[in-house]
């Protein structure tokens, strides 16, 4: 977003304010949480942004701005991360976790577009997604919200969502403005607990977290948000080499930094890096952020700040201007009285992009033969309360969680919960399912395993679904333990001793250490939370109706202490056990339950005439089809530096295509690699190329046994 194109025409609206006026623009106030009256205190205060509000509110907030002397119109920004998801009549899409199982750019920008359409007609200009904070440690309570471990993909979703969001130009009327966040390596925080301290270098920001951002802003991305956290015990709101030298000036950065949630409030009372709400506006506003997201105390403590001479207006000025220009570049004057549109809300085609997406996420992890279920069975049973539940279907950021908890509210259709699927896609096949909640995410009274076992006794298969709930997902509900909570595993174990087949489906907000599962079922498929239509692609799933093609994005672990199990570790688990060079646990496979990149599909795939040119840094390889159903085949570029003056990881993904096979078929693709996918970050935080011998692996996963591979020499 060029900022000098609308830079001119923001001098001469700065001109015109006083001082106060400049401040309030950069005040972001949370309507739902301080409510009506106050909030139109702060439009008449001149507030320059509120969050959280609807269609109604967002209109009396603005007509109370356009009345101000300057008649700066007021930016709306809402949560809208899996579409428009906290107004109950909006599509409701898989989370970014679900969509990054699709490994599939073009279906992340319609999604983007989609949300950005629905957005738009309630009269809201930016929604504070897409989230690209890595999930590497899987304890922490918001990896639904990522789009998985990876920097590649991660950066390659992010900046085609943005893109969706954000159209060819913002001031488009279906375009909205994205938020890349959180900035910068939140999700690393220690422990997996939200917003503690996050122990990494520069270099490993560089390396690791900031790619992704990088991506972001030559996307063109219109904000960025300042993580709660700290990187090695300076908190980001604060870090000026974070937010100022890197983020603006050397990535070029031309929007506008808004904080987190109170993060300025919170370098007093959490952080206690501040003594006052004065040094903490200064210490803020310093370092380069721009809007302050819910610590309405900043205005009066700049104020007097300036008026004792202890801040630099042009810090004031500075940020002001970038607020301005987004302001000027979403030709905002215009949307602020344009009319909102809520027969696009909801609207059809959306419902059926957010089916197909759902479909396209599902990642089958395991399979005997007993799926596709087809016709082979007359009688099914089908358990677990998440096939009936769809606050746990859709998992976090809808309007059952957000901008307020309410615990009461009733679902609004149109939604289909895996039970409502397996009813209708056995009636369709004049089959019978019978269904029994047993057990669930919390253990409560209405448990019961014994009723499951007997009705299990008549089915001929069981479908069971497994997974978490609300009260176990978000900010501030991190894990310590991410086995099967309640009396899951106790249903499983019941039913196993029954001998029938069990098709597990797992319905949660991220992976859970699951290995006597995934040791013991027949087949299992990874759902995580599919949105609306969740429960219709997973039942059509499991019958064959299509075959899963999703690839995960994120690594399972056997078990909590196993963490961090991402795949692209450093070298270097040292063993003297001969049997175990590379290292192992004296109590645990050192491998993952289920690697990055895996997922199967009901055609096998094989690859074959793999070769790399090192002179064009062209891969090529061709792929079959060997199997009865059409699939979507991602195929993986991984590369590892051999030797190097710094650990690189063991392997790293820079490259991946997705090409559809019809029944039978093959397809010869090539890959264009580029240098830079060849650099390491230095210990003096520079991108170098180290000439030597490097290897390029081609494959289905990042597991060794999908891959082939040759080495070469760069110079
Ligand atoms: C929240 C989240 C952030 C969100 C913001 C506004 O606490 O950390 O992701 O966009 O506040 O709701």
């Amino acid at each position: 977003m060029p900022m000098e194109k609308y830079l001119q025409q923001a001098k001469s609206l700065l001109a015109k304010m006083t001082v106060e006026e400049k401040i309030a623009q950069l005040i972001q106030i949370p309507y739902a949480q301080y409510g009506r009256e106050a909030s139109l205190e702060w439009a008449k205060k001149g507030a320059g942004s509120f969050l959280h509000l609807s269609a109604e509110q967002a209109e009396e907030i603005q007509a109370v701005a356009l009345q101000s002397r300057v008649g700066i119109p007021v930016l709306f920004g809402i949560d809208a991360v899996r579409g428009h998801a906290l107004n109950d009549k909006a599509t409701i899409f898989p989370t970014q976790l679900a969509l990054a199982c699709t490994w599939d750019r073009a279906l992340v920008q319609e999604v983007g577009k989609a949300t950005a359409r629905e957005v738009a007609a309630d009269g809201i200009h930016w929604t504070f997604s897409p989230l690209l904070c890595l999930a590497r440690d899987t304890r922490w309570g918001r990896c639904n919200e990522t789009f998985g471990e990876d920097p590649y993909l991660t950066g390659e979703l992010a900046k085609a969502m943005i893109e969706g969001y954000q159209g060819e130009d913002l001031a488009e009327e279906n375009s909205i403005l994205a938020c890349a966040k959180h900035y910068i390596a939140y999700g690393e925080a220690v422990g997996g607990r939200d917003a503690t301290d996050s122990e990494v270098t520069y270099r490993k920001v560089r390396e690791v977290f900031l790619p992704p951002f990088q991506k972001a802003v030559e996307a063109g991305v219109a904000s960025i948000m300042t993580a709660y956290g700290s990187l090695d015990g300076t908190p980001l709101t604060i870090d000026g080499h974070a937010l100022r030298n890197i983020l603006k000036e050397e990535l070029g950065f031309q929007g506008f930094v808004v904080t987190d949630w109170a993060n300025v409030t919170n370098l007093v009372e959490k952080q206690h890096i501040a003594k006052d709400a004065k040094e903490a506006s200064k210490l803020a506003l310093e370092a380069g952020n721009d809007m302050i997201m819910s610590s309405p105390e900043f205005y009066d403590a700049i104020l007097s700040l300036l008026q004792a001479g202890e801040i630099d207006e042009k810090y004031i000025d500075e940020a002001c201007l970038r607020i301005l220009c987004v302001k000027l570049a979403v030709n905002l004057w215009d949307k602020a009285k344009t009319s909102k549109k809520s027969n696009i809300v909801g609207q059809e085609s959306h419902q059926k992009q957010s089916l197909e997406s759902a479909r396209r996420s599902l990642t089958l992890l395991k399979n005997d033969g007993t799926l596709p279920l087809q016709n082979k069975y007359k009688k099914i049973a089908l358990f677990g309360a998440n096939a009936d539940d769809i606050r746990a279907q859709y998992g976090d950021w809808t309007y059952f969680t957000h901008p307020l908890p309410y615990p009461d509210r009733q679902a609004t259709r149109p939604y289909t919960t895996l039970k409502e699927g397996m009813e209708k896609c056995s009636a369709d096949r004049a089959l019978e399912c019978k269904y029994l909640r047993a057990c669930g995410p919390i253990a409560d009274d209405s448990d019961d395993i014994e009723a499951a076992i007997n009705l299990a006794r008549q089915a001929e298969v069981i479908i069971y679904a497994i997974g978490d709930e609300i009260s176990q997902i978000g900010e501030g509900k991190d894990r310590a333990n991410l086995a099967l909570s309640g009396r899951q595993e106790e249903l499983f174990g019941e039913l196993q001793k029954l001998g029938k087949p069990i098709v597990c489906v797992l319905i949660a907000s991220k992976p859970l250490a699951i290995e006597n599962i995934a040791e013991n079922c027949n087949a299992l498929l990874c759902a995580f939370n599919g949105g609306a239509h969740g429960g219709q692609a997973i039942a059509e799933a499991l019958f064959g109706e299509f075959s899963p093609s999703g690839r995960l994005p994120i690594s399972f672990p056997r078990h909590s202490g196993q963490l961090p199990v991402y795949y692209n570790q450093l070298p270097g688990w040292h063993s003297w056990n001969p049997e175990f060079p590379d290292g192992k646990y004296a109590d645990l496979d050192p491998t993952p339950l289920f690697a990055f990149g895996e997922g199967k599909g009901y055609s096998k795939v094989s690859y074959h005439d793999f070769c790399f040119d090192p002179a064009n840094l062209q891969a090529k390889i061709r792929v079959q089809n060997n199997g009865e159903y059409s699939v979507f085949e991602t195929v993986q570029v991984y590369v590892r530096d051999l030797v190097s003056s710094i650990l690189t990881p063991i392997k790293r993904l820079v490259a991946f295509q997705q090409v559809e096979l019809q029944a039978g078929e093959s397809k010869s693709i090539s890959i264009e690699l580029k240098k830079e996918d060849f650099t390491l970050i230095n210990r003096k935080e520079e991108a170098v190329l180290e000439p030597g011998e490097f290897t390029v692996f081609v494959g289905a996963s990042s597991k060794d046994e999908d891959l082939l591979s040759e080495t070469f020499y760069l110079g």
